[in-house]
């Protein structure tokens, strides 16, 4: 049974009528623009099919009931009295959206459904920005007010700052809600703008998630942060979107040898990804995989945020003859890879892939051939 299905049935099982809206939102995998979003730079990422989802129907008090399939858990809250989370739980991505839209002169009001999703939880695919963006979608289906992608993204990461304490980019929150099915969207952080692309005909994208799940990055996620808006300090810039390859390399010296190897990654990311998206224009798969490629030594090298499992499933793809490239995705120490494979060899790939991986590290991968899905929607 499709998750649409799955949340419709247990909506009519718990309130005896079917849901007055199903609404959708996606998951994420950056195929290139990595730790660029927070210095204004480019992304080029795309909605992955799988996502969160709720079924619901509007209350006449200002409470919002909810029920996660996956958490078997209800909770309840009320809009005009949010309480604060000591512990993060899955509600409180709930009320963090509330709290925002709230926050932003939005009058809300209140609903009950539930609430189900397929985005692996804690993979780097982004299953927060999707229960994020799927409760924007569910308050704008009770309470009228203009659904408009880029102010519901800006205000799903304010929650993520600021509610749930998480220092995030944009990326994931504008994806989730702007993508476009069988499209990759080259966003453009500072201005938010987006021009989607096709992939490349004959191109299949595969999440290879190694499996492998890292402590404090967090901490070492806001580090990397710090040092780029410390570099961009030292140029007398807002941000490291500003200084292109040439000046930068001119310049370079200035910096200390480690501020100097996480800038040169930022500076020269922005560039592939724009590469990339000219790459992608003429469909050039082969050029497009070597940026990926080139993405992953500069991501492992000068930002250090990869890990010996994150490089040893990406070489296990890029040795495969079917991979044009493979890189590391997301905020890296652990998580997923990505790779752009020829599509008729795309079940080959992931069988190969898979023995090894294991055969190199004993870690069980998950891979996944995933499609360009259209971000939050609604589905009837
Ligand atoms: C995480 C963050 C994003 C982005 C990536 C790295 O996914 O949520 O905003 O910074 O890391 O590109």
């Amino acid at each position: 049974m499709s998750l649409l299905e799955t949340v419709k049935q247990r909506f009519r099982d718990e309130f005896g009528e079917d849901p007055a809206f199903i609404v959708r939102a996606p998951g994420r995998v950056n195929l290139i623009g990595e730790h660029t979003d927070y210095n204004d730079g480019f992304v080029f990422p795309m909605a992955i099919d799988r996502a969160a989802w709720i079924a619901l129907r509007p209350r006449e008090d200002k409470r919002v009931l909810a029920l996660s399939l996956d958490m078997e858990d209800r909770r309840e809250f009320a809009l005009d009295d949010l309480p604060r989370p000591a512990e993060v739980a899955w509600i409180d991505y709930l009320i963090g959206v509330a709290w925002v839209l709230q926050e932003r002169g939005y009058a809300l009001r209140g609903w009950e459904g539930v609430v189900s999703g397929d985005v692996p939880i804690g993979s780097g695919l982004s299953s927060s920005a999707a229960l994020e963006l799927v409760t924007a979608r569910a308050f704008h289906c009770v309470s009228g007010f203009e659904w408009n992608a880029a102010a519901m993204a800006l205000a799903c990461q304010r929650a993520e700052n600021e509610w749930l304490g998480v220092k995030c980019g944009i990326m994931d929150q504008m994806i989730s809600a702007a993508g476009v099915e069988d499209r990759a969207l080259l966003i453009d952080c500072r201005s938010l703008e987006t021009t989607s692309a096709p992939l490349p005909a004959g191109t299949a994208v595969i999440i290879l998630d190694t499996g492998t799940r890292r402590g404090l990055v967090d901490s070492k996620y806001n580090e990397r942060r710090e040092q780029c808006e410390a570099a961009a300090r030292h140029f007398g810039l807002t941000a490291l979107r500003d200084i292109n390859v040439p000046t930068f390399e001119r310049r370079a010296s200035e910096l200390d040898p480690l501020t100097r190897r996480r800038a040169r990654h930022v500076v020269t990311e922005n560039e592939r990804t724009l590469r990339a998206r000219d790459a992608m224009n003429v469909a050039d798969a082969a050029a497009l995989g070597q940026l990926m490629i080139e993405s992953h030594i500069s991501l492992r090298d000068d930002f250090e945020v990869s890990s010996p499992a994150l490089d040893a499933i990406v070489n296990c793809a890029n040795a495969d003859e079917s991979c044009f490239g493979a890189r590391m995705t997301g905020a890296g120490f652990g998580g997923c890879a990505v790779a752009l494979v020829r599509a008729e060899g795309a079940p080959g790939f992931v069988e190969r892939v898979r023995k090894r991986y294991i055969a190199a590290t004993g870690n069980q991968p998950a891979l996944y051939i995933t499609r360009a899905s259209q971000g939050a929607g609604q589905a009837t």
